[in-house]
């Protein structure tokens, strides 16, 4: 499937489907996989790029001069050239691989973070991070004596934006971090006009797009963010890869966060000089099987279309919160379906959310259960857990259907 053949059809998810072999192997029930915010599942277009790479160029890269050694240098660059321009890049240069979205975020905390930042700066965070947005900073925060401050939500499941300028209003904030896509309420935050305001304040913008890039279209600079951090195996890439965008000048400026082999130029027992971007950031040998995965998962999203991969998540949120209020007793977290992605919280009267995907589990049904890794965000809706559900461009109405069949379960069976 080409990109330019689709643009305008909305997406075949059942032909899409049929490209992962996790839904072709022989099971005893039909796996009804609604946990792809949790991580995603992976074509044969990726894992047979792995595949090759083991098979037939396998080498370290940037050391050796001889050909395979080559090869894999230039299939891992071609790979970060992808990703780069995937998300809007300027410049490859500007892309950092890490292992994921939090060591991307802990690269920026620890980086410009330590260097940047001093006793009586403040940065301002949201209610809804995912902890990999939250516990870096309370680590900076309290190693600096930086104030955390977070824009609270409303009842919807949305930022309240309103308390912004007041947040930003003494001038001591030095950075502005939001989610771009909530894990748990699906909300999609305005981040330009969160970066505008934080750049009007004197303040960097850091993005975290563990949700967004997999599911719509991203532009760094359409944004206008500084840092921007994302997670392969969300996007269909393999574990162990992920990504950090910023602005050049910021990389530029930035001392290393770790030091070892690859992130140099020159060493002397008594000193060392840093490499150019962006290997300055890469030390040790990289996860290169996985950098070449996530660059067969860009070709295989691009071949989708972000558009329509979006429009197919909204499609079935919307699809599934018809569904879900038919549940007695069922309560679906976050806001209207126009202003989500693929993401569905809930939680049910007097069922534990693990009890709720106990039992969808005997069904197939495969959900997310407890805090998500966003514990804050669960104590300001007033409930100690949810169970999710979540889509990507293989999930099916007929998931839905076996996730709201199972829940109507759950309340029988624990009506007892
Ligand atoms: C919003 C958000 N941020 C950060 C992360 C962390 O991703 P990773 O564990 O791949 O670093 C996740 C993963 O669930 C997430 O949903």
């Amino acid at each position: 499937m080409k990109a330019s053949d689709t643009a305008t059809a909305s997406l075949d998810a059942r032909a899409v489907r049929e490209q992962f072999p996790i839904f072709r192997a022989e099971r005893a029930k039909p796996l009804r996989y609604l946990d792809s915010a949790a991580t995603s599942q992976k074509p044969d277009a990726v894992i047979e790029a792995m595949d090759r790479y083991y098979g037939t160029i396998n080498a370290n890269i940037h050391r050796g001069i001889y050909r395979i050694a080559e090869e894999a240098t230039a299939a891992y660059e071609d790979a970060r050239r992808r990703l780069a321009d995937f998300i809007g890049a300027r410049s490859p240069r500007e892309l950092i691989f890490t292992s994921n979205s939090t060591a991307a975020i802990n690269l920026v905390a620890y980086a410009w973070g330590r260097s940047q930042l001093e006793a009586g700066d403040a940065i301002v965070l949201t209610v809804m991070e995912h902890h990999a947005n939250l516990v870096p900073w309370q680590i900076l925060a309290a190693e600096r004596d930086v104030e955390l401050r977070f824009i609270p939500i409303t009842g919807s499941g949305e930022l309240d934006l309103a308390a912004l300028p007041t947040l930003l209003a003494d001038g001591r904030v030095k950075l502005v971090g939001a989610v771009h896509i909530s894990n748990v309420l699906g909300t999609v935050n305005p981040i330009a006009e969160i970066a505008r305001q934080a750049h009007a304040a004197g303040a960097r913008m850091l993005v975290d797009a563990s949700q967004s890039v997999p599911h719509c279209p991203v532009d760094v600079q359409a944004l206008g963010c500084d840092f921007f951090a994302f997670t392969g195996h969300k996007m269909l890439g393999p574990t162990g890869i992920g990504g950090l965008w910023a602005r050049r000048e910021l990389l530029e400026a930035m001392p290393p966060f770790m030091g070892g082999g690859e992130m140099i130029r020159e060493v002397k027992l008594t000193g060392s000089k840093w490499n150019e971007l962006p290997w300055k950031f890469e030390a040790g040998t990289m996860p290169i099987a996985e950098a070449i995965g996530l660059g067969a998962a860009v070709d295989y999203l691009r071949s989708l279309g972000m558009e329509r991969v979006f429009a197919h998540d909204r499609e079935l949120v919307a699809y599934a919160m018809e569904r879900l209020r038919e549940v007695p007793g069922l309560t679906l977290l976050g806001p209207s379906e126009d202003k989500r992605g693929g993401v569905i919280a809930f939680t049910l009267d007097g069922i534990h959310p693990h009890d709720v995907a106990t039992v969808l589990d005997d069904d197939g049904v495969a959900v997310r259960a407890g805090h998500h890794c966003a514990m804050p965000l669960h104590e300001a809706l007033g409930v100690p857990a949810s169970a999710r559900a979540s889509f990507h461009c293989y999930s099916l109405p007929e998931e839905v259907d076996a996730l709201v069949a199972g829940l109507h379960r759950a309340r029988k069976v624990f009506a007892r």
